[in-house]
């Protein structure tokens, strides 16, 4: 357990994200983690219904993903990846073209989902040079996204609500339309289709790719949507000849129902991005795959290659953890398990439709958010979540549940009813 002179420096000395060093958030100290639980230095167990930003889908310390690193430490933990391969990798890479729709089918390992973000666009861009149109040099997103805290992934961020519109005086100017509006399940309504017609008859000509957060909106609202939707764009993005890219970085493995939210509406982008859940939660690794037509496309420009090469691209230990997690996933029946989170979760959650503090409740898979009239006060309502023993960390007004999969049903009760419980108390609300 720290003593009180290294708590003192982690305050200090520390940045946690998106926090004060003049007025830190409090921090928990955790010992050790296991399955659904997170245990603190103070004895306390929470259980976990974050799945620690949403990527730890097995739960914590499980013996399989274990096995996969320890395996691969004993022979290599990292390599570089320029002239050089290795098995991990080559099996991790089989194994994303294998379960990703087609034809996705080349394959570009990097560090984080934000750097899987940059990576894509890179590849739209080269895409457009290498064809010799100039003109095609802006992006095109809806608005209320997330995409990652780098430069060009902030640029592509909502630029009002989210976390980043104070850099927007040095992001690049990319093209921001109307958030889709048709809830998940419905038929494309005529507002979204007007929004997005008009949208890329206006703007075609200079708009390298569409990139979106397919089925769910992740932090920049937790909002679900309607597979038309995605329909639509694919359909816009073939007349007007502008690349699709998915970020399916909180969407891939599972966590919407589908294995990939893509799945839901049947639609194949030019390029996708993987990350959080690819390693199962188990350490740092994100994947960009595109097209073959892009791939080829981009080697045939001016540079010849991808420009992108990062220090650990490839690391062996992590291609060996994903690939592990991916064969522990498709070894069982998780779409029957989310579906029976998915479940639970509208049983305990929906009722609190009619609570006065709370504007929309929406779940879809092992995700369940409840929308308050009010921001939370962060601090407060997180010392009310760990004495209720749960670990839920809200954000704006958006109390949410992203469970790992292996969760039970009272587990999920436990969860549920500390965010019943919590819409009580006034403190844990901004006036
Ligand atoms: C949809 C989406 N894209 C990209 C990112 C950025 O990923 P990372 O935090 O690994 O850089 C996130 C992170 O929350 C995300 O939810």
């Amino acid at each position: 357990m720290l003593n009180k002179s290294q708590i003192t420096f982690d305050k200090n000395h520390i940045w946690h994200p998106y926090t004060s060093l003049e007025d830190p958030l409090p921090v928990y100290e955790v010992e050790s983690a296991e399955g659904v639980y997170i245990s603190l230095a103070t004895g306390q167990k929470l259980v976990d219904g974050m799945s620690s930003w949403w990527c730890a889908i097995h739960g914590y310390n499980h013996p399989k993903l274990n096995e996969a690193v320890s395996h691969q430490l004993s022979k290599m933990s990292h390599i570089m990846f320029g002239g050089i391969t290795h098995e991990p990798a080559v099996l991790l890479c089989q194994k994303l073209v294998e379960i990703t729709p087609a034809p996705l089918d080349k394959v570009f390992l990097c560090d984080s989902g934000s750097i899987a973000i940059e990576v894509a666009i890179k590849m739209a861009f080269q895409y457009w040079h290498s064809k010799g149109d100039s003109k095609k040099i802006r992006l095109m997103t809806v608005s209320k996204g997330y995409h990652g805290d780098s430069f060009g992934a902030m640029s592509v961020c909502d630029p009002q609500n989210g976390m980043h519109h104070i850099f927007n005086p040095v992001l690049p100017k990319h093209e921001f339309i109307a958030e889709p509006s048709t809830p998940f399940g419905s038929e494309l309504n005529a507002t979204d289709l007007k929004h997005l017609e008009e949208a890329f008859e206006k703007h075609h000509e200079e708009i390298a790719a569409f990139i979106i957060e397919p089925i769910v909106q992740g932090a920049g609202g937790m909002r679900m949507y309607a597979a038309d939707y995605l329909k639509k764009v694919k359909e816009l993005c073939v007349s007007y000849n502008i690349l699709l890219i998915f970020d399916e970085i909180a969407t891939g493995f599972g966590r919407t129902g589908t294995l990939f939210a893509a799945n839901h509406a049947n639609v194949s982008p030019d390029i996708m991005c993987l990350g959080k859940s690819l390693t199962g939660g188990m350490m740092t690794q994100a994947a960009t795959l595109c097209t073959e037509n892009v791939a080829k496309v981009v080697c045939e420009g001016e540079s010849g290659v991808l420009m992108h090469g990062p220090t650990f691209m490839a690391n062996p230990l992590a291609c060996a953890v994903s690939l592990a997690s991916i064969e522990l996933l498709l070894s069982y029946d998780w779409a029957k398990k989310v579906s029976a989170i998915e479940g639970d979760l509208n049983s305990h959650l929906c009722p609190l439709k009619q609570h006065p503090r709370v504007k929309e409740v929406r779940v879809l898979g092992a995700i369940g958010v409840v929308e308050c009239t009010q921001d939370v006060q962060v601090a407060e309502i997180q010392k009310f979540f760990v004495k209720e023993s749960v670990w839920i960390r809200p954000f704006r007004n958006l109390i949410y549940l992203m469970p790992p999969f292996i969760v039970d049903s009272n587990e999920l009760n436990i969860l549920c009813q500390a965010i019943v419980k919590s819409l009580d108390i006034d403190a844990h609300f901004k006036p």
